[in-house]
């Protein structure tokens, strides 16, 4: 030991804690002899005759053994106290037969306890079918039978259509696609076989194309009632551009032959003869209720390269689907790259490539864009003035900088000394590539760049720029406007990211004005899934934004990281579709030498418990053995981590089956942990709050980050947090002053908050009241209703019901000797985290509960957790996992999780496990008894929940936190 003091070893008046604990036998002693020692600042004797290594060994085998004690010895995180007069009325509530509702064994998988109902019907159906089952039932359903009026109607329909002069117009444009000169073969091929595969360069017309081709050959051979057709697309924005120009190819509005649906929105088709461009998502929901796709005659998969999890999810799933249902065709579609292992996965399906036309696109990378530009990067340094965050190659790990180091000095450095051989470059040139910096993204290069085009091309062709986020596109947009010279009448700026508004997405394909330039910042989104046509100029950054997971730190990770070769090839092919293009890589060629040839599959890069209860409503048996038949199965470890939150959130069994609460929250559409969260809003009568929490935890939260104003958005985020100590309340009151304020425009400006995002989370509380609805938690569809809202105004209790969502995951707010926070600890006291600044506690010294419950955490220079709300230990008592408790001389340990500690009296103890236990006992209830909560009637149920929520609410209820210290030196031995 080097004497430093052992975190979790107590100064004095502490110590007790030691001997309130019943684990780890003796350590009461063993703590007071260690602490002596580490006071005295020696080092234990080691045993005599031990040598060399040997004395190492022994010490480094006593550190692991006092860490692992050490787990054991964390002190109580405060004592809970009850008044006298409370425990009183609480044993007398207690004591009431009507506050009792029974036991029932969670281990009965036959449910017999639970009465006769639709719920008790359709949930047993769930966890004991089978998918092909349930298909099978559902045969008669999805027969679609021919209706001979209708298919005459429309055919003339159709026949008079082709007269239109719009639709003409469009129809020499369309026959001028690559893929209509294979339209009879496509047609032949999906007559002739189930699943097909087609493939074809970006732009050659598979998207807008294909499904008509099928949808008219029917209505040509007068079979149209017998065609619907889905097609699938990765994002939302493209379901709905796509649909809107299919709908104008066809000269129709939406909603007739042609309609969309996405997650918060919908323009659906006719019933019959129709094509729905859906995301991947929508279907998959669609299939939980019904997997046999009634109706559905074809179902194309478009942009199956993507390797997102959904269309992942759903090749494997439809590959179950149709040995069942014979006549429902599958189409995927994918761009070139790799298709083949599209059509290997299927049973080597046919295959058809339609072959593209492009024109050539020369290529330069980042050396000749030095050399054209003669731009110079700055000096590495952090503390560049107008350097932004992401821009930091500092905001990374020590081990991801030397790894990220070593590979340039490996492969870049040497490249640049070659290339200062062959002197076909300037030295400047040269010595710029030996700059590390030169990896990263470099706006004032991107910007020179675009000046340079602009200077050399009079045509007036559209650039189009490859960013890999919003940060960077809104900065690059903004710094093309604040150079001045971009004036707006002669350039068109369009950012283009999946979050920005829709409307303003539509203006992209539009050519521009003579005289005027289209310049487009874009994420990959332009890769495959928009096509912009006249495009001659592509500037390819080299990045794209990728989340990842981290299976032995549990922590999701979203970075800026290298393309692959398949999207750098992609990002080039953009530029040659009108004429000849210049695509320029602002990478070097030997960087672009190492790259991935293809980009990791998301479902290798992700958490799986949304995944997995989808797998579980959907009927598909065992988890691991539906992964398996995956093209790419994900991870065994993060399948057993998510597996195991399942089963803590009570939505799992140890069988792995759906308990009724994951029965509920996989119908919510929305992350488990959410849903849990909405299902207790609606129990405990808070819903609105509840609501707005989760829809922007789910979906994105409102606060803008204004360039050059960040200080002023954390102020104003400390003003409306109201001192709550909560992001997550910050959430609700941003959503409640908005939903109440006269003037939206006012406030959000304000508060830097966008109300196009404030409108959307508005739209998804409406969507789960819908579920709700549905699931008979609600009687309406109000959020507001009052019969929803009875403890609305409650924040603690708000704060407690969030808690209750998000519990496992707790944090450890660690003080240091004056009180002030010192740092967060993961529940185990393992691992260490900091608030990200965008947190409102992030700027808060002083805590009165040390726990902090939170949603996400992400790893990059550390683990930051993003959104954080303090909570006192009650709730975590109420609604954390493996709850036990010890008398200990007149005093009780209650813990959880094996890990957070807390002190009661007895008494106090005891009633808060009966408390605990009803409360259990009347969830598990009412998950199987799903109905409406009334907290105007004066039942039993009503007064237990009363009970619990005065407990979880009451901050002042009496516990007081003990002092609570926390060292922070890790062990050091120095052998
Ligand atoms: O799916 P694929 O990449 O093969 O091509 P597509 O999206 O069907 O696009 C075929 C053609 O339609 C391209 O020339 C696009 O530019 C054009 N298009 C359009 O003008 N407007 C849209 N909203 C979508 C496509
Ligand atoms: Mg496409």
């Amino acid at each position: 030991m080097s004497g430093r003091r052992r975190r979790g070893s107590a100064p004095s008046g502490r110590g007790k804690g030691g001997r309130y604990s019943d684990r780890g036998g003796g350590s009461g002693q063993g703590r007071q002899r260690s602490k002596s020692r580490q006071k005295s600042g020696e080092r234990p004797s080691r045993p005599p005759g031990l040598r060399g290594k040997e004395i190492g060994l022994y010490y480094r085998n006593l550190s692991l053994k006092n860490k692992g004690l050490k787990k054991e010895k964390e002190p109580p995180l405060g004592t809970v106290t009850l008044s006298d007069s409370k425990k009183y009325q609480l044993k007398e509530l207690l004591r009431r037969e009507d506050t009792c509702f029974g036991y029932f064994s969670t281990d009965d998988s036959t449910y017999a306890h639970v009465e006769d109902s639709t719920f008790k019907r359709t949930f047993l159906s769930t966890i004991r079918g089978n998918i092909l089952d349930k298909i099978e039932k559902s045969s008669t359903v999805m027969t679609t039978i021919s209706d001979e009026s209708r298919d005459n109607y429309f055919y003339n329909e159709f026949s008079a259509k082709k007269e239109n002069s719009k639709y003409k117009k469009m129809m020499d444009n369309r026959e001028g696609l690559p893929s209509y000169k294979k339209r009879r073969e496509i047609l032949k091929l999906i007559e002739e076989h189930q699943v097909i595969l087609i493939s074809g360069e970006t732009g050659c017309g598979k998207t807008t194309q294909v499904a008509q081709f099928i949808l008219d050959d029917y209505i040509e051979k007068k079979k149209g009632s017998m065609c619907k057709i889905i097609c699938t697309q990765p994002r939302r924005i493209s379901a709905i551009a796509v649909a809107e120009r299919v709908a104008d190819e066809r000269a129709e509005k939406l909603g007739h032959s042609v309609g969309y649906q996405i997650r918060l929105e919908k323009k659906l088709p006719r019933e019959r003869c129709c094509i729905n461009f859906c995301t991947t998502g929508v279907v998959l929901k669609q299939m939980e209720s019904d997997p046999a796709l009634g109706g559905v005659s074809h179902i194309i998969l478009d942009e199956i390269h993507e390797r997102n999890v959904a269309s992942d999810f759903l090749i494997t799933l439809l590959k179950e689907v149709i040995k069942k249902r014979v006549d429902l065709k599958v189409i995927l579609m994918s761009a070139t790259l790799n298709s083949e292992a599209f059509s290997a996965y299927y049973n080597t399906c046919p295959h058809i490539n339609i072959p593209g036309f492009t024109f050539p696109v020369t290529e330069y990378f980042l050396e000749d864009v030095l050399q054209q530009t003669k731009f110079t990067f700055p000096e590495q340094g952090p503390h560049r003035p107008g350097m932004k965050k992401w821009m930091m190659y500092k905001d990374k790990s020590k081990a991801e900088n030397r790894a990220k180091e070593k590979e340039f000095e490996d492969y870049i450095v040497p490249y640049a000394r070659r290339l200062l051989k062959e002197r076909k470059y300037d030295i400047h040139v040269c010595k710029q590539l030996t700059n590390i910096i030169s990896e990263d993204i470099n706006l004032e290069l991107v910007l020179e760049l675009v000046k340079y085009i602009c200077r050399h091309d009079d045509e007036f062709s559209s650039i189009l720029v490859f960013m890999p986020g919003y940060a960077q596109i809104s900065d690059l947009n903004k710094m093309l406007q604040a150079s001045g010279k971009f004036p707006h009448s002669r350039f068109i700026i369009i950012p283009l990211h999946s979050q920005m508004p829709t409307v303003d997405q539509r203006q992209i394909f539009s050519p521009a004005p003579t005289g005027v330039r289209k310049v487009i910042i874009s994420t990959n989104i332009a890769e495959t899934s928009i096509t912009i046509d006249d495009v001659v100029f592509v500037i390819d950054t080299g990045k794209i934004k990728m989340n990842d997971f981290n299976v032995e730190t549990n922590t999701e990770t979203l970075d800026i990281q290298w393309v692959s070769k398949a999207n750098a090839d992609q990002r080039k092919g953009r530029a040659g579709r009108v004429k000849p293009g210049v695509c320029y890589h602002l990478y070097s060629r030997a960087r672009h030498q190492i790259i991935e040839k293809f980009q990791k599959p998301e479902i290798l890069r992700m958490r799986l418990e949304g995944t997995i209860l989808q797998t579980k409503i959907l009927q598909l048996g065992k988890v691991e053995e539906f992964f398996s038949k995956l093209m790419d199965p994900p991870d065994a470890e993060t399948v057993t981590l998510s597996l195991n939150l399942l089963k803590r959130l009570n939505a799992l069994d140890d069988r792995e089956d759906l308990m009724p609460l994951g029965y509920h929250i996989a119908r919510l559409p929305i992350a488990p942990q959410m849903g849990k969260m909405i299902l207790f809003g609606a129990i405990f009568s808070c819903l609105d709050p509840v609501l707005s929490v989760a829809a922007s935890l789910d979906y994105k939260d409102a606060f803008q980050i204004p360039l050059g104003k960040e200080k002023l958005a954390d102020i104003k985020r400390v003003e409306l947090g109201d001192g709550l100590l909560s992001d997550h309340l910050l959430l609700h009151k941003a959503l409640e002053r908005f939903e109440n304020s006269d003037s939206q425009r006012q406030f959000c400006w304000e508060f830097f908050l966008s109300s196009h995002t404030l409108h959307q989370l508005q739209d998804m509380k409406k969507q789960f009241m819908q579920y709700l609805l549905e699931l008979e938690f609600v009687r309406n569809l109000n959020p507001k209703a009052a019969e929803n809202n009875r403890n609305s105004d409650n924040m603690s209790l708000v704060k407690a019901i969030v808690c209750a969502g998000l519990y496992p995951n707790v944090a450890i707010a660690c003080k240091n000797k004056h009180g002030r926070l010192k740092c967060l600890k993961s529940m185990d006291y393992k691992y260490r985290y900091n608030f990200h600044k965008k947190s409102v506690l992030a700027s808060e010294p002083f805590f009165e509960s040390p726990l902090i419950v939170y949603y996400t955490k992400v790893k990059s220079k550390a683990d930051y957790i993003y959104d954080a709300t303090m909570v006192t230990p009650l709730p975590i008592i109420f609604f954390g996992d493996q709850y036990e408790h010890k008398n200990e001389r007149g005093t009780s340990i209650i813990s959880i999780c094996n890990s957070l500690t807390f002190k009661a009296a007895n008494d106090t103890a005891e009633i808060i496990r009966e408390l605990r236990n009803r409360m259990n006992w009347f969830l598990e209830y009412k998950v199987t008894h799903p109905g409406f909560v009334d907290w105007t009637k004066e039942t039993g149920e009503i007064k237990v929940l009363r009970a619990i929520k005065q407990l979880i609410t009451s901050e002042d209820v009496g516990y007081d936190i003990e002092e609570y210290e926390d060292d922070d030196e890790e062990e050091s031995f120095d052998d």
